[in-house]
């Protein structure tokens, strides 16, 4: 989900449905806002894109529909509850005082939802996030009634003191947060916080207190924004870079409250904590369109620049590998002796290619895996283990979990990443950024390029620490990895041919994707990208695998699309390939054939033919991957789909 909280002098609903515009990636299926201003708290809330939204708040009389300078706005990625217009976020509590928005599930929603029924709260949605609005409410009147009965005289709002709440579970820290001058809405948040299990971005208004705007989370992203006289809390930077480039990480099981003069971070037990301020380096103008209609052909077209600022610096003129940011040290890696790598989606693949490159490089076992699996069938990992979590967003759940089981178990893990300041590399030992600039479009593109050039150079590097490749092996590598950001470019403006003929497939019921050695991560990642944005059943098979099953799918006119290795590398496998080809075109396919230039054996196979520069095998994929996303965005393109936003996912998906 994504979410702003503002508090400042401007429109807070103008700062707030801007920040969403920039969000909407995150996830579409509703969308909100909450206004506190004149006394009131303001909000409105539908189900579908955020252009419903906006309609609705344009349809009544008044110019100014939620007046006020304190506010927040939330874009759903529905988990409990459908996307209603009654689930959509902010929620309320009985009075309509406190408002919520949430990112996240909140795994004991249903015991708290009993306990809150069982005191007369009526709940109005199916959502998780209600209760957080209630059990808010529960700890205020706590306040204010130890308020009037301890302090009667004091008209100044005093916080909790410690065992008037609901009774803190097991585990959960002692109270206090009893200084004065904290502020009441902070504190009851800290404290509902602390009978929360699961993952949650909180953000919260009253209408009592338009001073504030307060946050928290766990184990989900927030960030604020620090501008002059005005404070953000958002999702993701993207939400406030039109206004400020300052901001500061918020920790985990931290709450942040926000004010026009800046903002104070606390745990949940209420003690103040440091946050980190940074910089953001790049502006608004590098999450725009930029000209063209969609985020996602501009981002399949920004590949070359993506993967040279990937390259940038850590390729030495020596032909060594350079990673000197990454905090684990030579040694480090020298001591390692085994290789996991985990990731989802579009990362996974990238890890997939990963693997072909390290184990032949470094002579290390090297195993990937899906993230969401990692954790749950208890992998052997120690001391020695080197784990790789591969994520665009840095803030992948199911990533981010397998991340802290591997550091329990002892393994060193280092993060391949484009998000700077995320959660992922936070909780690793090390990071190396992937400098691919801000990913829209909600299929990853441009950032697999910069994760597999991310990989290759780990993989050099790790051969390059252990001594397994000389230094001529290395130079050479190196040598060839900084022509790829012009071969990619070269590739990219020849790909008319492949765009015309996935305007010609609209129609097709199904693709199949095959490839071997990178070339079969390849098809997978092509496959997902077809599904991803055409909605089109779409499988990636190892093409030697084929005979054993899937190819009782062949059917006269199926498309099978065929990513062919090098002749000159991989002679061995370009014959074998060259066979399947034939397999599949007996059968009655349709074949799409993706083979580097100059290799002629595969003309007589091919239906359509479609050109790539060659490169050494290991690099390939950076150019080979090109015509499968130009395919599956112009395919979509075809059928009328919005290849920015394809139905039920989202850019970032913060719950496992
Ligand atoms: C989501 C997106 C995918 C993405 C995956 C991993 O499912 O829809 O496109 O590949 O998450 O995201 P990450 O940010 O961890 O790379």
């Amino acid at each position: 989900c994504g979410i702003i909280g503002y508090v400042g002098d401007q429109s807070a609903l103008d700062v707030a449905l801007n920040g969403l515009r920039r969000l909407e990636y995150r996830g579409y299926d509703s969308s909100g806002v909450a206004v506190v201003g004149a006394g009131a708290l303001r909000t409105a809330r539908r189900a579908g894109k955020l252009a419903n939204l906006e309609k609705l708040l344009s349809e009544g009389s008044e110019a100014d529909p939620m007046p006020g300078t304190t506010g927040m706005g939330h874009t759903r990625w529905a988990t409990h509850g459908g996307p209603t217009d009654a689930n959509a976020h902010p929620h309320t509590d009985c009075t309509g005082a406190i408002a919520v928005i949430h990112n996240g599930i909140i795994e004991n929603f249903a015991a708290l939802r009993a306990e809150l029924e069982a005191i007369g709260h009526e709940l109005a949605s199916e959502t998780d996030t209600e209760v957080v609005a209630h059990l808010l409410e529960v700890e205020l009147g706590n306040a204010a009634a130890a308020q009037a009965a301890a302090v009667p005289e004091d008209v100044t709002p005093r916080p909790t003191r410690p065992g008037t709440g609901p009774a803190p579970g097991p585990g959960v820290p002692a109270d206090r947060t009893a200084e004065p001058g904290a502020h009441p809405l902070t504190v009851a948040l800290q404290r509902v916080c602390r009978r929360l299990e699961g993952a949650f971005t909180l953000v919260v208004l009253h209408r009592d207190f338009p001073e504030v705007v307060v946050g928290a989370r766990r184990n989900s992203p927030l960030v604020v924004g620090l501008g002059t006289g005005e404070a953000f809390l958002a999702s993701d930077v993207s939400a406030f870079i039109a206004h400020t480039r300052e901001a500061m990480e918020i920790g985990q099981d931290q709450v942040v409250e926000a004010r026009r003069d800046g903002v104070t971070v606390t745990d949940f037990a209420g003690e103040v904590v440091e946050g980190r301020r940074y910089h953001v380096d790049w502006d608004a103008g590098a999450a725009e369109k930029g000209g063209y209609p969609y985020f996602m052909l501009k981002e399949i077209n920004e590949q070359p620049t993506a993967l040279a600022d990937t390259l940038r610096g850590r390729l030495s003129a020596d032909g060594a590998i350079v990673l000197d940011e990454e905090r684990l040290s030579a040694q480090d890696f020298r001591d390692v002796d085994k290789v996991f790598i985990v990731a989802c989606g579009t990362a996974y693949h990238a890890g997939l290619i990963a693997k072909y490159a390290v184990e032949h490089w470094t002579r290390l076992p090297c195993e990937v895996e899906m993230a969401s699996e990692f954790r749950y069938r208890d992998p052997v990992l120690d001391r020695s283990t080197l784990v790789i979590a591969i994520s665009q967003s840095g803030e992948t759940l199911d990533t981010l979990m397998a991340v802290k089981h591997a550091r329990e178990q002892k393994a060193r893990v280092l993060a391949i990443c484009n998000t700077n300041g995320s959660t992922i590399p936070r909780e690793s030992d090390a990071v190396l950024y992937t400098r691919c600039g801000p990913e829209v479009g909600v299929a990853s593109t441009k950032t697999f390029l910069g994760q597999v050039a991310a990989c290759l150079l780990v993989g050099l590097y790790l051969a390059q620490v252990r001594g397994v490749l000389y230094g001529d092996e290395v130079a050479a590598y190196v040598e060839r990895l900084q022509r790829m950001p012009d071969l990619v470019e070269r590739t990219l403006g020849r790909l008319e041919p492949i765009r015309e003929l996935a305007r010609g497939l609209a129609d097709a019921k199904a693709v199949l994707f095959l490839g071997r050695h990178v070339g079969y991560p390849v098809a997978l990642e092509g496959a997902l990208k077809l599904k991803e944005l055409a909605y089109m059943h779409a499988e990636g098979f190892p093409a030697g695998e084929l005979k054993h099953g899937p190819i009782a799918l062949i059917e006269p006119g199926l498309p099978v699309i065929v990513v062919v290795p090098s002749p000159r590398g991989r002679a061995h496998l370009h014959g074998k390939i060259v066979s399947n080809i034939q397999e599949v075109r007996a059968r009655g396919a349709r074949t799409i054939v993706i083979a580097e230039d100059g290799d002629v054996a595969v003309e007589p196979y091919a239906d359509h033919l479609i050109r790539v520069p060659a490169t050494s095998s290991l690099f390939a994929p950076l150019v080979t991957t090109l015509p499968l996303q130009v395919f599956a965005c112009e395919l979509a393109l075809a059928r009328g789909l919005d290849v920015d936003q394809p139905r039920n996912l989202a850019k970032s998906v913060t719950v496992e």
